[in-house]
């Protein structure tokens, strides 16, 4: 992973906001020992594909092999021992969860900065610990430890305006974001009045610290209908939430998983009678690595429901891991149970697709 930018900036205080370049920057609480952090942090993660096109996800040098000593110390959790799934509830005072967050906006969503989640997450009380290994493999991918969910990959902004384009519908439906990271198209999905909305990434440490803050910031601020505007009228919490206080609506809508994709899929089927099914399945940037084609597979044959969709955004390759679009499609063709086809190109940089993917035997 390769270093950007270096920020050096004087935080204002809690509640005030600050402008950069592309959005603003709301304040809510950093404690003194984060500012001194924040101070001296390299940004490593780029929000921004444009920012730096050449170190996006293509995964290139990112996912070096392992040196047979790293591959010696991942090999349990890079074999056997993918992670079990988890159901993470929202927590009765949702100020919690945009605690030490600092808010970003873009395209009328919210977002917690993700420099300073990372910052935070270094002090050891995320068991995981991701940010320390991903710093110190210098990479954005280990597979079966990290699988990349703490930046937001370019191919997201892709399906987000295929979404828009096609004037896709949410309304009454049941949308997965899987392999979701910061969750941004499952809360596109949630602003378009779907009636429920999971969330699943592998790490848990990635849908505590960013999914579901991101989520309660877009709820919280759901008020604003009228400001599309980027960086306008975001407001902070600034009350708990009495216990007795219903969640916001449409967070009561959401679910959180996080978990290898066999291990949520069973856990999902087996929480729930009759097993939940998707109407949508919102998926960007998961298949870049061959191995976990299978499980991929299993799962949205799992959880898709019969007419349902999945819009599926990747690179045409991923270099260094193997996997792409063209390695995928021939995996759904040799399985025989969906098909699938390609609903938007980007030619810019390396190729991209948004592939609509269906059961064979669907209307
Ligand atoms: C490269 S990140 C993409 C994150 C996000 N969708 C985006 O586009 O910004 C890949 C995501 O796929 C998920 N993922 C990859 N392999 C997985 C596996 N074997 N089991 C469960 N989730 C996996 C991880 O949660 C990770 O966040």
């Amino acid at each position: 992973m390769q270093l950007q930018k270096q920020h050096s900036l004087s935080l204002p205080l809690p509640g005030t906001n600050c402008w950069t370049d592309r959005c603003k920057i709301t304040f809510l609480f950093v404690s003194q020992h984060c500012r001194l952090l924040f101070l001296s942090m390299d940004f490593r993660f780029n929000f921004f594909p444009d920012e730096d096109e050449s170190k996006e996800p293509s995964a290139d040098n990112e996912t070096q092999p392992c040196s047979p000593t790293q591959q010696d110390e991942r090999q349990p959790e890079r074999k056997g021992c993918i992670k079990a799934a988890k159901e993470h509830r929202v927590p009765e005072d949702i100020s919690e969860v945009l605690r030490n967050k600092v808010l970003e906006t873009a395209s009328g969503l919210h977002y917690v900065n993700m420099a300073v989640v990372e910052m935070t997450c270094r002090d050891g009380s995320h068991e995981e610990d991701i940010v320390s290994k991903s710093v110190s493999s210098h990479s954005d991918l280990i597979p079966g430890v990290y699988e990349g969910g703490m930046k937001i990959w370019e191919c997201t902004y892709d399906l987000m305006d295929f979404l828009a384009e096609a004037e896709i519908r949410f309304n009454n439906k049941t949308v997965l974001d899987l392999g979701c990271g910061a969750g941004l198209l499952g809360i596109v999905a949630l602003k378009g009045d779907a009636a429920e909305v999971h969330f699943q990434d592998y790490n848990s440490t990635v849908i505590e610290e960013i999914t579901m803050p991101n989520v309660v910031a877009n709820c919280i601020n759901d008020g604003n209908k009228d400001s599309k505007e980027d960086g306008k009228n975001i407001k902070p919490p600034s009350k708990r939430r009495k216990e007795s206080e219903p969640l916001p609506d449409e967070l009561s809508k959401c679910r959180f998983f996080s978990g290898g994709w066999a291990e949520v899929s069973q856990l999902l089927s087996s929480s729930s009678k009759p097993c939940i099914k998707y109407d949508l399945i919102l998926t960007s940037e998961t298949i870049y690595n061959p191995d976990y084609y299978g499980a991929l597979h299993d799962t949205l044959a799992q959880l898709l429901a019969k007419d349902g969709r999945v819009y599926l955004a990747s690179k045409v390759h991923y270099f260094g891991v193997g996997g792409g679009t063209y390695l995928f499609e021939k995996f759904l063709e040799e399985r025989k149970v969906f098909r699938s086809s390609t609903v938007k190109e980007v030619e810019e940089g390396l190729k991209r697709f948004v592939l609509e993917i269906a059961f064979q035997d669907s209307t």
